[in-house]
């Protein structure tokens, strides 16, 4: 009899160590403009080829046990785009939860928002919180969208809410440490990202997950986000296992 066949994820994949998957990886997905100029569309069509991308990483995250997703879509910064491009956005995220909603369901995505709800438009808005809803009790990945989204923004808005118990007796100073102040973030019950990737080449933060990055580990890859399909998402979770995590101690023997 011959060899039984090799399956399709150990053909394809980099030999991952499936005990040491990251729990959670944020994803800065850039490129999306520079994909669109390359091909000489608009950048709306990148936003909207990226799309693809979202749902490809949704799978790949699903097939290996990432518990969860959070990417960074909508910036407090992307304000100052063009209005078009802000409008495309928007319209994305909407028709996104239209479209995406059975499948989302189907495959146990727990759908949450980081970020200022209250400015999006109404419509917009209700229609996030009822995908929220309706999704609270899926298990397999949370997918978590930071939309209206700044770092700074979110310590402010949690300090500003913390000042208000601290003020009603709710909370003492002495009760503040750092799980006290994450309970007031946009992630509350959320892990801490274990992994990080930008795409599109640039090596900085933006302003995303400020708090909760102090110990993840940092992946740039230069791919532009519209192309990232489940090859990369492997390469960066292969290379995170090749880090040593120490979180400021000292390494284990
Ligand atoms: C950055 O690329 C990308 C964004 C600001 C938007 C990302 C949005 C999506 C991928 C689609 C929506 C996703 C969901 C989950 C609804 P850029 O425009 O800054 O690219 P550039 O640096 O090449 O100009």
């Amino acid at each position: 009899m011959s060899d039984p066949q090799p399956s399709p994820r150990s053909v394809i994949a980099p030999a991952l160590d499936l005990a040491r998957i990251p729990s959670h990886i944020a994803i800065i997905m850039d490129g999306n403009g520079r994909w669109a100029a390359a091909r000489g569309l608009p950048r709306a069509a990148g936003h909207r080829t990226g799309l693809d991308a979202v749902r490809r990483t949704i799978e790949g995250c699903r097939e290996y046990g990432v518990r969860v997703l959070t990417l960074y879509a909508f910036s407090t910064e992307n304000w100052r785009r063009p209005a078009g491009e802000v409008e495309a956005l928007m319209r994305l995220l909407g028709e996104a939860l239209i479209d995406e909603f059975d499948d989302l369901m189907e495959a146990g995505v727990q759908f949450r928002m980081s970020g200022e709800l209250h400015s999006l438009e109404p419509a917009l808005r209700e229609q996030v919180e009822q995908v929220i809803a309706l999704t609270r009790d899926n298990k397999t990945l949370v997918l978590n969208v930071a939309y209206n989204y700044g770092g700074r923004a979110e310590i402010i808005d949690a300090v500003r809410r913390l000042g208000r118990d601290l003020a009603s007796g709710r909370l003492t100073p002495q009760t503040i440490d750092e799980a006290a102040l994450g309970r007031y973030l946009y992630t509350a019950g959320l892990p801490d990202p274990d992994l990080l990737i930008r795409t599109g080449g640039e090596q900085r933060i933006s302003n995303f997950l400020l708090w909760q990055i102090a110990y993840t580990e940092l992946y740039f890859c230069d791919v532009y986000w519209p192309d990232f399909d489940r090859s990369h998402l492997l390469a960066a979770i292969a290379d995170y296992q090749q880090r040593r995590r120490r979180f400021g101690g000292v390494e284990d023997a």
